[in-house]
């Protein structure tokens, strides 16, 4: 089994539209049994809360029901999954802050980096759509950026 967390601030904009995308895509190429997919915030401000509209809203666009609750990233989180994915530097700062021993720890990058790597996307940052509503240019890098995390994920475990 492959554990992927998507971690953003809040965990109700950027790392459920990340969670909801990247579950869609496990689910479509038949390895929903092999990928188990969760999200989760670094901050305690919107703990128990729904997504917000705007991401609940563009994911409703693409066929797809989101029913996830905000929850803080924990510790032992970074024990337990196999990719810790961060959607902006901050945030990976903020998760790399955290104490856990080497040889525990899940793989802890920039969710866009894979995607970079593949010159699908020219940023490394998801911007948060908090202030500005800019779903749309969110949910653009979210799509690309699932689709290779999981092609190097199916790479790496020869999915
Ligand atoms: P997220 O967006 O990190 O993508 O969920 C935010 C949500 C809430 C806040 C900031 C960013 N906030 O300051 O409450």
């Amino acid at each position: 089994m492959v554990n992927v967390l998507f971690v953003c601030l809040g965990n109700i904009c950027r790392s459920p539209m990340a969670d909801g995308v990247f579950q869609q895509m496990v689910k479509d190429a038949g390895l929903d049994d092999k990928i188990i997919v969760d999200s989760a915030g670094t901050s305690r401000y919107h703990i128990g809360e729904k997504a917000h509209a705007g991401t609940l809203k563009i994911l409703k666009e693409h066929g797809i029901d989101f029913r996830g609750r905000a929850r803080q990233l924990t510790t032992n989180d970074l024990r337990l999954f196999d990719y810790v994915l961060a959607m902006d530097q901050s945030n990976l700062s903020n998760i790399q802050a955290m104490t856990v021993a080497d040889d525990e720890k899940a793989s802890v990058s920039l969710f866009l980096q894979y995607a970079y790597d593949e010159g699908l996307v020219s940023v490394l940052e998801v911007p948060d759509p908090y202030y500005n509503n800019r779903f749309d240019a969110v949910y653009d890098l979210v799509h690309k950026g699932s689709q290779a995390l999981l092609k190097h994920i199916r790479d790496e475990h020869k999915l």
